[in-house]
């Protein structure tokens, strides 16, 4: 998956999010130094006071970036740094720090973008009435031509104003976000001066020169909860008046007229209603509708509605009675936020459709994915978002670039440091900086400019191979009978060799695709439930992002065994993930026997049993089992029990750790199938298990923490009389006293390798089995003191 030549791969950055430096060589405060001052605003009583200490590693950081590769960074400028008082005297020492990044960037090959306005107004202005008043944006305009005058000559690329929506409704109504109001008629002043602003601003660095200008809007497609599923639903009047309405709140009162002239008609009511509409000017909207070359979308999720009448107005939304804002079903950010990367695609198509000729470039796109360094699941966000980029270029949609959001972990505003969207890991007692994966990822998207693909041997691959010509290839593949028995081997040991699986994209020639998946779940999952949830979430936004409607089936009975296997031979799915292919359920092997590509969550012996059939994904089940055996060795335990249950990674469990624990050593009973027992006999079994032993391996986190509470009714000291170790998800355990010592499957890679698995395998594209690696993690059920 290539993006053109010339497309645009950065990070985007904001000045209070990250400098610090607050009271520094002249800087004066801005709202947002107000506001995180005053008690109760932030979530964890944090402030921008020092941040990521940019101001003073700002080498360090475009050092990072330049690791990166990136082509682009979008920063902006604080405008109390620049005119302590937001006008008047203009601070000399304010802009020698932007032009000392400047050349620092340009120095690397990184262009320098420039944001203006990122919510940092100074408070001086605030005092003199902030954005509720018109004066501010006249001001903005001024303080646009400072900047260009210093840096016009080395940034070629400007964006004016930052999400006006964001700063004007959750500044002005909602009070969330500085300063802090709660005025539904300020917030609708607010966005019209912010909207004159970029106008009058744009207008002042055109007439200075500046070579490309834009705004950083951010953007989303406003749809039902019936939209999500399905985008060309039809909607009842009621629903479709929700989201037009919501839609010329968020998306339109800024586009319409910074790109048309004009504010829609049904906002204008809306409007009207809350501030009048005094404070729009004649020529007003000619200002704010200047050209620009560029149209920034800072896109994170769509925002998904429905009518409801008695419903009142959400305060962000002054105006939007009688709508629900409604929850989204299926996956989420950290932030809660909802994941549906098609909606990128949605809006970048919307927009291109509705400006055509309007460059576009997505200038924040991140997730928020807690604190950890090996981040698959920013990765998987990021990539799912990308792919969804790359499909609006494939329909023609004129998108430039893509900048992450964001460099590295920072002040996320209300939320403080809690919130984590960097590629970069910050520690903020010792400022040190560690990339994350999703930077080694990025760093690769940005060296191939696109997403990385398995080669594909083609029929010419295998001719050559087999010293034949590319027709008889084709006559062997096709199974046809008139090719000599010794050149059909040759060419057969070829086709084995290099993998090669006929050309799937020829074939839907013939075949009919339907665009859908189907992700098969069958049964309860005794193992564990973190990696059913994870994998339904990334599957789906994965195989969403490509393009794709994603069926979930449930496969518990006979009956919805028939209903699965319909669907593949009736060809109603293109492909079929399937979790768990227990190895006492036939469903794989017949699912097996279909056209439908398939691919499945499941051990390594399962994979050898299928040998031949579809691609495999599986967590290193006996090897976590061995792990978990070496390290009771290791604490000279010497009479473990095994407690086990059905299906074949519990299987795998246990011969891994028979591997380095020789059954002579293990206590008699090991290896009874717990699970299914009525509830007596199955407590007297564990009872039984823990009693006796000096350690116990239970292959599920549910059966270990069972052994934890009888060895307490029991009086044994755990870890001292009786160690204790699980697998699983490595969560269920971190609670317990003490906590359990399991084994984590790495749930959130094992989710991304089947959905990239079967992206593969629908390509027509040789998938080979993965298992990916398990990690024993220690705690205080082995080792006494431990966490
Ligand atoms: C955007 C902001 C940016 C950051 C991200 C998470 O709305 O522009 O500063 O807060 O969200």
């Amino acid at each position: 998956m290539r993006f053109p030549d010339g497309f645009v791969w950065g990070v985007s950055s904001s000045a209070y999010q990250i400098e610090g430096a607050a009271a520094e060589d002249g800087r004066g405060p801005s709202i947002w130094d107000t506001f995180s001052h005053a008690p109760g605003r932030i979530a964890d009583g944090s402030t921008g006071d020092e941040a990521c200490d940019h101001y003073h590693r700002h080498a360090e950081d475009v050092g990072l970036m330049k690791g990166l590769g990136v082509r682009a960074y979008r920063f902006s400028v604080s405008w109390s740094r620049v005119l302590p008082d937001g006008a008047g005297k203009v601070n000399a020492a304010g802009l020698d720090f932007y032009e000392r990044l400047t050349d620092d960037l340009l120095g690397q090959g990184i262009a320098p973008y420039a944001t203006l306005y990122h919510w940092d107004l100074p408070q001086a202005l605030e005092d003199r009435g902030g954005w509720p008043s018109r004066d501010t944006a006249e001001r903005f305009a001024d303080y646009a031509a400072v900047v260009h005058e210093r840096l016009g000559d080395r940034v070629d690329t400007w964006f004016t104003i930052n999400e006006p929506w964001v700063a004007s409704f959750l500044g002005y109504a909602a009070g969330t976000h500085a300063p802090g109001r709660r005025s539904a008629a300020e917030a609708f002043r607010s966005a019209h001066h912010m909207l004159l602003a970029h106008g009058l601003g744009a207008g002042a660095l055109r007439e200075a020169g500046a070579r490309r200008i834009g705004v950083a809007l951010n953007l989303s497609p406003v749809l039902t909860p019936g939209q999500l599923g399905d985008q060309d639903q039809e909607l009842t009047p009621e629903d479709a008046g929700a989201v037009s309405r919501i839609d010329a709140l968020l998306n339109r009162q800024f586009l319409d007229p910074m790109l048309r002239g004009s504010y829609p008609p049904e906002l204008l009511e809306v409007v009207e209603r809350h501030a009048g509409l005094d404070h729009v000017r004649d020529g007003d909207l000619d200002l704010i509708a200047r050209p620009i070359d560029v149209l920034g979308v800072n896109y994170y999720a769509p925002h998904v509605v429905q009518a409801q009448p008695s419903r009142p107005g959400e305060p962000a939304f002054p105006g939007s009675e009688g709508v629900l804002f409604a929850a989204t079903p299926g996956p989420a950010t950290a932030m809660g936020w909802p994941i549906v990367p098609s909606g990128l695609t949605v809006l970048l198509r919307r927009l291109a459709a509705d400006h055509p000729g309007l460059d576009l470039m997505v200038t924040e796109n991140g997730a928020d994915f807690g604190d950890g360094e090996r981040d698959a699941e920013r990765v998987a966000f990021i990539e799912a978002h990308v792919r969804a980029a790359h499909a609006a270029i494939s329909d023609g949609v004129r998108l430039r670039g893509f900048l992450a959001w964001t460099l590295m972990d920072n002040f996320e505003w209300a939320d403080g440091y809690r919130r984590k969207f960097g590629l970069v890991h910050v520690d903020f007692a010792t400022q040190r900086r560690a990339e994350r994966d999703s930077a080694r990822w990025f760093r690769e998207v940005i060296a191939r400019n696109g997403l990385p693909a398995a080669p594909r041997p083609t029929l010419e691959t295998v001719a050559a191979r087999a010293g034949v010509s590319r027709a008889t290839v084709s006559r062997v593949v096709n199974g046809e009978a008139s090719v000599r028995p010794e050149v059909r081997a040759r060419v057969q040991a070829a086709v084995e060799e290099l993998g090669y699986v006929p050309n799937q994209a020829a074939r839907s020639l013939v075949t009919r695709r339907t665009g859908t998946v189907a992700l098969v779940l069958s049964g309860p999952r005794h193992d564990n439930a973190a990696l059913v949830s994870a994998v339904v979430q990334y599957v789906t936004s994965v195989l969403e992002a490509s393009g794709r409607q994603v069926r979930l089936m449930l496969a518990d009975s006979e009956q919805s065994h028939r209903r699965v296997l319909a669907q593949a031979e009736g060809r109603h799915v293109d492909g079929m993930i399937l979790l768990p292919p227990d190895r006492q359920d036939p469903l794989a092997e017949r699912l097996a026997e279909t056209e439908v590509p398939l691919v499945l969550l499941g051990g390594p012996l399962v994979a050898a049993e299928r040998a031949g059939g579809g691609p495999v994904v599986a967590a290193d089940d006996a090897g976590g089992g061995a792990a978990v055996a070496r390290h009771l060795r290791e604490l000279g335990r010497s009479r473990p029990a095994v407690l086990t249950g059905p299906g074949a990674a519990a299987g795998e469990r246990v011969r891994g750790f028979l591997e380095v624990f020789p059954r002579a050593e293990v206590s008699d009973d090991a290896g009874r199938l717990l699970t299914g027992q009525p509830e007596a006999a199955r407590t007297e079994a564990v009872r039984t298990h823990t009693v006796r032993p000096d350690a116990v391996f239970a292959v599920t986190d549910a059966l270990a923490l069972e052994v934890l509470g009888i060895a307490r009714e029991a009086g044994l000291r755990v870890p001292e009389d009786l160690a204790v170790a699980g697998f699983g998800d490595g969560e269920a355990g971190r609670h317990t006293l003490p906590a359990l010592t399991t084994v984590a499957v790495p749930v959130t890679e094992l989710a991304l390798a089947l959905a990239r698995s079967l992206l593969s395998a629908l390509d027509g594209q040789p998938v080979a089995p993965s298992v990916l690696p398990v990690h024993l993690e220690v705690r205080g059920s082995t080792v006494s003191g431990g966490r």
